[in-house]
């Protein structure tokens, strides 16, 4: 994981480094560091934490060099200190890392063998040590570089500098991420191009075996580790919706969660078509063409998209009646799925579109001749790049690393492949309605999420009950099952209360001996004649065994509900089809209210990172 950014041109590279890693943070924070070639050396420094503690730290200094390299750090190799922050070192040469060199322990052996000092845990520091070995057998800096590339194994891109500002910038690209954007003063080439400043309006994303020179006069050469490449650049498209800053807001999660509603509205619009009074469902040319005759849909994920994605099996095989498997992302990729190019059509659910593993499956894939369709948040992301289609979340820039906002347009858009692929006569077999008036209901489930938003007092009690507990329990059927172990895993990313989440039915096979006198046990409840008796007897059977029953359910069956619970939230009746868009909103502000009376970080919980780009 880990956010790097490098800079070789006629400005001062500090401001920019500093700026481009708190875009970059979303990716790590436990450290960051920047190394800035002056004239008479590096200037190197490090602190443990976010980017803010390092800007407190060079306040004041003055760093007139144009040429530096910086580094938001999530750790892997070695724990969080100043000594693992990078950049690290050797003789001459800094590096910053992101991703992972698998065989470091048998190269650290060695090269300490031969006499080198190392002052990290890291894996990064065996690199930097490699190159200047081979330095000082004789070779130039960029050679060397280039010289132990092969020894490294694993998915990783670095930037590497010299404290001689008259040699280039380094940067190399071999399984993780990285985009160069030229400028009039200067070059970049950073891991995301949201850390490049307003006005780079280029970029080229590498590709894997790329290595670039960069030089102060805006030079530039990408060699590949056998011959010269040549790449076009690509405009760099903004977005619209990237209003940067918490505004009101206490926290950018709470600000997330309250923007779903303009959202979801948003994603309608664009998705839902109205011709000669008639509604349909639309995607891109590249997506219909990719979803038409589609007979079996693998959705792949990782965290909150893999619920995302089981919740997309729920509806699209039963609005659809095309079958879908659903795959934690870094269990696909090992564990030899049976892929028919024939029939299949993998969906890559990935809000950032970096996800190392989801991009592995993704490759496996589209390497066994599977069309591919990606699921992203992230424009110019890797999967929305190398998959055959993309479909937007169109959910605006998320900065909270627990994800909300995506995870509702990630399944309001599973929802609507679902309808899209839906024959007329199945949908009114199923929901008893027809296409039009499916999707007029849908079209209202906007204001209700506003309704569900203005619950927010009793949310907030619910959230104080929680506040000391040390164990709760969700659990729903159907459409909610997904739902309760989303809201299991909000609540213990951010809140670290152990939290699991459960199909209703399974409560009893093993969950129901944690429950004792008080445990919280939270029943999601969708309006859905018949699951909703099941529901409450699971829910007896808790409360008998002493569980404090907190319930989200909607209006329309409160009494049965509400009449069994210690807590319970009635929510605006809706079709059971979209009610879990709509009890999604009190999960995350349960999670996040938790978490406040807690007093923690909710937007950086502790140990995670919103980008997972290491496997
Ligand atoms: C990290 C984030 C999660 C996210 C998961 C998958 O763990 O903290 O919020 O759900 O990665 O990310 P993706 O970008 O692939 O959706």
């Amino acid at each position: 994981m880990c956010g790097i950014i490098g800079y070789a041109g006629l400005s001062p590279a500090l401001p920019y480094l500093l700026k481009g890693l708190e875009q970059l943070e979303y990716r790590g924070y436990d450290s960051a560091g920047v190394a800035v070639m002056d004239g008479g050396g590096a200037r190197v420094v490090k602190s443990v934490g976010s980017t803010s503690r390092l800007k407190e730290k060079v306040s004041g200094q003055t760093f007139t060099g144009g040429l530096g390299i910086g580094h938001t750090r999530w750790a892997t190799h070695g724990g969080v200190s100043e000594e693992n922050a990078h950049p690290q070192s050797a003789g001459p040469l800094y590096i910053v890392h992101n991703g992972i060199v698998e065989n470091e322990r048998v190269l650290r052996e060695e090269l300490q063998s031969r006499g080198a000092v190392f002052f990290s845990e890291t894996d990064t520091e065996t690199i930097v040590h490699l190159v200047h070995r081979a330095m000082e057998e004789g070779k130039s800096f960029p050679e060397s570089v280039r010289s132990v590339l092969p020894l490294l194994e694993g998915a990783y891109s670095f930037l590497m500098a010299h404290a001689d500002p008259a040699e280039p910038l380094v940067a190399v690209h071999r399984g993780a991420p990285l985009l160069l954007g030229s400028c009039s003063h200067g070059v970049f080439v950073a891991s995301d191009m949201t850390a490049f400043p307003g006005e780079v309006h280029s970029m080229i994303p590498l590709e894997v075996d790329d290595m670039v020179l960069i030089r102060c006069d805006g030079r530039f050469e990408i060699l590949s580790l056998d011959d010269r490449r040549e790449r076009k650049p690509e405009p760099i498209r903004r977005n619209p919706y990237a209003v940067h800053g918490k505004g009101e807001f206490s926290h950018y999660m709470f600000k997330e969660i309250c923007e779903q509603p303009a959202m979801l509205d948003r994603i309608l619009a664009s998705r839902i078509r109205r011709e000669e009074e008639r509604l349909s469902v639309c995607f891109s040319p590249d997506a219909e063409k990719v979803l038409s005759g589609v007979r079996r849909i693998r959705i792949v994920g990782c965290g909150t998209s893999y619920h995302a994605g089981l919740f997309g099996k729920y509806r699209i095989e039963s609005l659809a009646g095309i079958p879908v498997e659903v795959d934690i992302a870094s269990e696909f990729r090992y564990r030899d799925p049976v892929l028919d190019p024939a029939s299949d059509l993998l969906v890559a659910l990935t809000q950032s579109g970096e996800t190392a593993d989801t991009l592995a499956a993704l490759r496996m894939a589209r390497d066994a001749g599977v069309p591919t369709l990606a699921l992203v948040n992230a424009e110019g992301s890797t999967a929305a790049r190398e998959a055959d289609a993309t479909i937007l979340l169109d959910a605006g820039p998320e900065f909270g690393v627990a994800a909300t906002k995506t995870f509702l347009s990630q399944i309001a858009l599973l929802t609507l492949i679902g309808l899209y692929l839906a024959s007329d006569d199945r949908l009114r077999e199923r929901e008893g309605k027809s296409r039009e008036e499916i999707l007029s209901d849908f079209l209202k489930i906007p204001a209700l999420l506003d309704k569900a938003l203005s619950l927010s007092a009793g949310v907030i009690d619910i959230a104080r009950s929680l506040g000391e507990v040390s164990t709760v329990l969700f659990m729903g059927r159907g459409g909610d099952f997904p739902l309760a172990l989303e809201g299991a895993l909000k609540l213990k990313e951010i809140s670290y209360i152990h939290a699991e989440g459960y199909a209703g039915g399974e409560l009893k096979h093993g969950p129901l001996a944690l429950v004792e006198k008080g445990t919280p046990v939270i029943s999601l409840l969708s309006p859905d004649e018949k699951l909703i008796l099941k529901m409450v007897s699971n829910m007896k059977e808790t409360l008998s065994r002493g569980a404090f029953l907190i319930s989200i359910g909607s209006e329309r069956h409160q009494e049965e509900f509400s009449s069994v619970s210690s807590m319970s939230l009635a929510l605006p009746d809706c079709p059971p089809l979209f009610f879990p868009l709509v009890s999604a909103v009190p999960l995350q502000l349960m999670a996040y209210h938790t978490a406040c009376f807690r007093g923690l970080d909710v937007d950086r919980p502790r140990n995670l990172a919103k980008s997972v780009t290491v496997e």
